[in-house]
């Protein structure tokens, strides 16, 4: 997606070879028009597949999930991620091992909002090592969910993430697809939207 591809250009910092800072339109500062365009966009791409429900992991997922779920006028529901839970009977819970952070967090969503019925779009703000996007399908497929995809706004594709979710036959579609952060440069690949 041109817009996105533009503003990482202009605006993204790389960090190290692997971190690319996006902090001023995605990940703290929201830029809500340019957001808007990329739920349009994911919404647009999976238009024909009956989705029913938007699923994303809190906290920068829940963004581009919205607007993603406004277009294709279904729910948005965000999977909290939590140490404690009291109500296991009543969730849908996974594990997600964070290589950036080294931390293993649980992750759940209430069982009342996932059932066999639904068909479900996974939207992420990063794809990275693809271990958030698996914790959500597992969820999904807990609740005998259908999951039709995994709408991306930035991937980075030197790591394992899109093949670890290809590999699953999830069908992955990345607004922006960064190629390379070596030597403090961005460089993209081709983006699938
Ligand atoms: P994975 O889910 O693809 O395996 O990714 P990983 O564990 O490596 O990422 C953990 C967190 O770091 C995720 O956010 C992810 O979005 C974020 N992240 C990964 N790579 C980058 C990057 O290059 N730049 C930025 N800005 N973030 C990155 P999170 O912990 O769930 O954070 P939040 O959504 O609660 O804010």
């Amino acid at each position: 997606m041109q817009e996105l591809e533009e503003r990482i250009a202009a605006r993204g910092r790389v960090l190290g070879e692997n971190v690319l800072k996006v902090d001023e339109f995605v990940t703290h500062q929201v830029d809500p028009v340019l957001m808007n365009l990329m739920g349009d966009r994911l919404a647009e791409v999976f238009a024909d597949k009956k989705i029913t429900k938007v699923v994303t992991l809190e906290t920068s997922g829940i963004a581009p999930a919205i607007f993603a779920a406004q277009t294709l006028g279904v729910p948005m529901i965000f999977a909290r991620k939590s140490k404690s839970l009291t109500m296991n009977e009543e969730l849908l819970t996974s594990s997600v091992y964070s290589f950036t952070k080294q931390v293993t967090s649980t992750i759940s969503i209430s069982r009342k909002f996932l059932s066999a019925e639904d068909n479900v779009l996974i939207v992420d703000d990063f794809l990275a090592n693809g271990q958030a996007a698996k914790g959500l399908i597992e969820l999904c497929r807990q609740a005998g969910a259908h999951v039709e995809g995994v709408g991306i706004i930035i991937e980075k594709s030197f790591q394992d993430g899109r093949k670890l979710l290809e590999d699953m036959d999830i069908p992955v579609v990345s607004l922006a697809r960064i190629a390379s952060l070596k030597n403090g440069e961005i460089e993209f690949a081709k983006a699938d939207a």
